[in-house]
């Protein structure tokens, strides 16, 4: 057991810009553009701290790379929450695990507003259209400039109820559009929803009703279909929730007997086609699905219970010895017609957390590759290498280095690539023993180190995701 990777989960407050940096190996020519990743970055707020990964104040961050040349800068989200919380030294906003301390008068009164929400949008980042915005799992996103990273203000959908959303649009580049997932809690019932997104507005594609709302972090999509993953962590009692007042993360229950469900929605015209039960699951994330045969392929990163979600509690991260779950790669076939269940097999041994495809070319379509973090067999104890694997045969090629932790790996083709992995893949890497992050470019296909930057004495914390934008 190793925990030198506690360093990656303490706060940075430091602003930067780094206009060049050394570069070990060689950028390839062809690599023009930003990589911008979102992390939380501030766990205390005066003498209150938050107690969730999840939690932390949302920074931005970018790697700029123009004819081999590299550059790095990073802000905070100047968000509601970020401005309230460090003018007062309190935590104003509720955020996942951690709640601010509150009247029940006050709970009462705003449990079903779409606000209070700070805005701290610290999961995911994306453009719509011609805006760069920043997620989280709320139907709030904050705009951003990619060249400053500074903060431009709240990219505020309209006419929308849902209380949650996710970081994890999908883009449907054949049809040009943006589709997200919404959920709007009620009382006696809750419903899940699917957008189109069409500029600020949500235009109201599918609604799904549920007696339980269970907590779903992002979809699947094929050619023709949207499909939701219901696993068995669920909001058993919202009324406690409003009234007891316990941070959001801490009113979903594991019902295991509840089994969990696919449900497989059309893209055009909405309606449910088909819907499936399996066994108990939990995932954050969907790698890929496509359509085969009559039924969806859907591979995910799939737990078999959500002890996860309490594993990334802060205490519990840096605690000794602790560890957590690794995700199965799990491809679950389920049927478009005629009922019965989905079931899953192993496309491989090896675990895979924060996956990432060749999503223009590949994502909705039988594909080959995919990159994602793992944790080496062995060790439990964080994040700690990157694997690709080859999804048709199993295979996989992996980087390591020792007390070294990578992050979600982001692959960025090459222009006219001719195959599904010509391209480089980045990810940001906390070097324990120098106490720095560096960026890691790993060549697609071979997965060999090309190129590292390093950032003098400069600690990125771990996050979450990150896109790259091709030269705005
Ligand atoms: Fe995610």
């Amino acid at each position: 057991m190793n925990n030198t990777f506690k360093g990656g989960l303490e706060t940075q407050s430091h602003e930067i810009t780094l206009q060049e940096l050394a570069v070990e190996g060689s950028i390839p020519h062809w690599l023009v553009g930003s990589l911008i990743r979102n992390t939380p970055a501030q766990f205390e707020i005066g003498a209150q701290s938050y107690r969730h990964w999840f939690d932390g104040l949302a920074m931005l961050y970018s790697f700029t790379f123009e004819n081999g040349r590299v550059s790095y800068r990073n802000r905070f989200i100047e968000s509601k929450a970020w401005r309230e919380n460090n003018e007062t030294g309190e935590i104003k906003f509720p955020q996942f695990g951690t709640n601010p301390r509150q009247s029940l008068f006050s709970r009462l009164s705003t449990a079903f507003k779409k606000r209070p929400i700070g805005g701290n949008t610290n999961v995911n980042v994306a453009r719509f259209g011609d805006r760069f915005v920043a997620l989280t799992e709320r139907a709030l996103a904050m705009v951003f400039d990619p060249h400053t990273l500074e903060t431009l203000g709240v990219y505020d959908y309209e006419k929308t109820d849902a209380q949650v959303s996710t970081a994890h649009p999908q883009f449907d580049f054949a049809r040009n559009i943006g589709i997200t997932y919404a959920a709007k809690i009620g009382i006696m019932s809750s419903e899940y929803r699917f957008y189109n997104l069409n500029g600020t507005k949500l235009d109201l594609l599918a609604t799904i009703p549920t007696q339980k709302l269970a907590y779903i972090h992002s979809f699947g999509m094929t050619e023709h279909y949207l499909l939701l993953a219901e696993y068995a962590l669920k909001l058993s009692n919202v009324l406690a929730m409003i009234v007891i007042g316990k941070p959001f993360a801490e009113n979903f229950e594991w019902l295991p007997e509840e089994g969990s469900r696919f449900i497989v929605v059309d893209k055009a015209s909405g309606k449910i086609v088909s819907e499936v039960e399996t066994e108990a699951f939990f995932a954050f994330h969907h790698i890929n699905a496509f359509e085969r045969d009559g039924e969806i392929v859907a591979d995910l990163a799939a737990y078999p219970d959500a002890k996860i979600v309490q594993q990334f509690y802060l205490d519990a991260l840096r605690a000794d010895g602790a560890g957590i779950a690794s995700s199965e790669f799990r491809r679950y076939r389920i049927p478009l017609r005629g009922g019965g269940r989905a079931t899953y097999e192993l496309v491989t041994d090896e675990n895979i957390e924060f996956p990432r495809i060749n999503y223009e070319q590949f994502n909705g379509k039988p594909y080959g590759c995919v990159f994602g973090m793992s944790i080496q067999q062995g060790t439990t104890d964080f994040y700690n290498q990157l694997t690709k694997f080859d999804v048709t045969t199993g295979a996989v090629k992996k980087w390591y280095e020792a007390d070294c932790y990578p992050g979600e790996p982001v692959f960025v083709a090459a222009p006219e690539a001719s195959n599904e992995d010509t391209g480089a893949v980045l990810s940001v890497v906390f070097d324990s023993q120098r106490d720095t992050s560096f960026l890691l470019v790993l060549d697609g296909r071979s997965f060999g180190e090309i190129a590292r930057v390093r950032l003098p004495q400069h600690i990125i914390p771990f996050g979450f995701h990150g896109q790259f934008f091709k030269e705005q």
